[in-house]
């Protein structure tokens, strides 16, 4: 890094050097991104927001489904003027999408104006690599697969004051048969519980109000490490923690979530009542398929014990619409699981195809009309539940954290409560980052209004 620093200094002067860096796609890949600032910030970049000032462009992608990586694509073609006539720029692409073999290949071959290409396995990799292209000016690609887990010690340059990310482990070994992540981001990595614990712990001491915990699946946090620890247990570790806090988590596969999680849930002061538990599909048939390993009484057993130790507890969940085989009757099952539980918001997918997966192979014989129209149907259910969930909450006070201007008027404030769910009310902009108590008077369907009261 200090190398780097003085190669910049040397080129650029008394001109801080500016890098545009934007990220696709999940918190975990969020994560990644600030470490890498935290990276250039110590190299010497100051940061900027629009890449046609930017002297260092990485874009740091997803490859979740098509459609990120087709924006992708189309982001870096629309930059090649800017390359072509600007040398001292790099170009750069890191993140799970480039760590795909046929997706390296097609910027190898096709976009030979992108100087620099690392996958993220090997992040901490960066300063060289940019040193390197720096001082021999020829492209510097790595997608070693380490299975290092996260990088410890790495600086992060974090994108918010008051809220925080934490990665607790990394990679993953569910293999769900729709999902590209085990293949770029690698086989299943637990950090230390000494190590989530201090980083945690300065973050309170800093002043940051929400800490999410982030892996791809939190449940399984603990195996094959040396020390006798559960995610459950980790909550609870964490929760004694003394300050005033927040903890949130994601995601959590539904076949390792256990009782005595959400025991850990219930008791935890600080941990939100709010369980992110991706069901994926309602129907047994194509949760086989999917390779989930429950079925939807296991994952209703769940949730009905979640409502029954907390009564207002909020859910939330991924959805796949479309999966090859899906049928009308399995997509029904699908509608029958989200009356059943009513969920107060769900993150749903058209179902993509991705390269390299066991679903890619399968028979899909239903039409992308269809699976829009099941699409449309699932979000006007999922309208019409969360409308009759919220109008609940009308009269009810809410401990909000505020993230900025909301939506609803012109000096409204939002924020989200413990359970998760937009509330806007008309605030100040002092309130940014603090957590204050608000009344709900009205419910739309994505959000309630209120107005501010006493904290209590
Ligand atoms: N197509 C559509 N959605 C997908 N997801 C993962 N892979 C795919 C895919 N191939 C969704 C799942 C997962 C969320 C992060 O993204 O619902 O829980
Ligand atoms: Fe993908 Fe399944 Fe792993 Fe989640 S648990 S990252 S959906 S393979």
């Amino acid at each position: 890094m200090e190398q780097v620093r003085r190669l910049l200094q040397s080129r650029y002067g008394d001109r801080i050097p500016l890098a545009y860096v934007h990220t696709y796609g999940c918190q975990q890949n969020v994560s990644d991104g600030e470490k890498i600032k935290g990276m250039l910030a110590l190299m010497g970049y100051g940061f900027c927001e629009s890449p046609r000032e930017a002297n260092l462009i990485l874009l740091n992608t997803c490859a979740i489904r098509e459609n990120a990586e087709d924006r992708v694509l189309g982001t870096i073609g629309a930059m090649k003027h800017q390359r072509v006539n600007d040398p001292e720029l790099v170009l750069g692409l890191c993140g799970c999408m480039v760590q795909q073999p046929h997706i390296e290949q097609k910027i190898r071959e096709s976009y030979p104006y992108v100087d620099l290409l690392f996958g993220p396995h090997v992040i901490k990799n960066l300063p060289q690599m940019l040193y390197s292209v720096l001082t021999s000016h020829k492209r510097a690609f790595d997608t070693t697969e380490t299975n290092e887990g996260i990088p410890e010690d790495l600086p992060i340059r974090r994108d918010q004051a008051f809220k925080a990310w934490l990665p607790i482990m990394s990679g993953c070994n569910n293999f769900c048969t729709y999902c590209i992540v085990p293949y770029v981001r690698g086989r299943e990595k637990s950090r230390p519980s000494q190590k989530i614990i201090e980083e945690f712990t300065a973050l309170v001491n800093e002043g940051y109000k929400e800490i999410t915990l982030l892996g791809q699946n939190v449940n399984s946090y603990g195996k094959g490490l040396d020390e006798d620890i559960d995610f459950a247990r980790l909550l609870r570790k964490l929760n004694a923690i003394p300050g005033d806090f927040r903890i949130r988590f994601m995601s959590s596969h539904p076949k390792d979530a256990t009782f005595a999680l959400i025991d850990a849930i219930a008791d935890c002061e600080k941990v939100c009542k709010h369980f992110h538990l991706p069901v994926q599909s309602g129907s047994d048939r194509i949760l086989a398929l999917m390779n989930r390993h429950y079925t939807k009484a296991d994952y209703m057993k769940l949730i009905n014990y979640a409502k029954e130790k907390i009564p207002d507890i909020s859910f939330t969940s991924d959805i796949i619409v479309g999966f090859p085989g899906e049928t009308e009757t399995d997509f029904e099952e699908t509608l029958s699981l989200l009356k059943e539980v009513e969920f107060d918001s769900l993150f749903s997918f058209i179902y993509s195809k991705r390269v390299g997966t066991k679903a890619a192979e399968m028979e899909d014989p239903t039409t992308p009309e269809e699976k829009s129209e099941r699409f449309s149907r699932l979000l006007a259910l999922e309208k019409e539940i969360g409308a009759k969930r919220y109008e609940n909450f009308v009269g009810k006070t809410y401990r909000i954290l505020v993230d900025g201007p909301g939506k609803t008027g012109p000096s409204y404030y939002s924020g989200r409560n413990d359970g998760y769910m937009i509330v806007d009310y008309d605030g100040k902009e002092e309130d940014i980052g603090t957590f204050v108590t608000v009344k709900i008077t009205k419910s739309l369907n994505w959000a309630l209004l209120g107005e501010r009261v006493e904290d209590q």
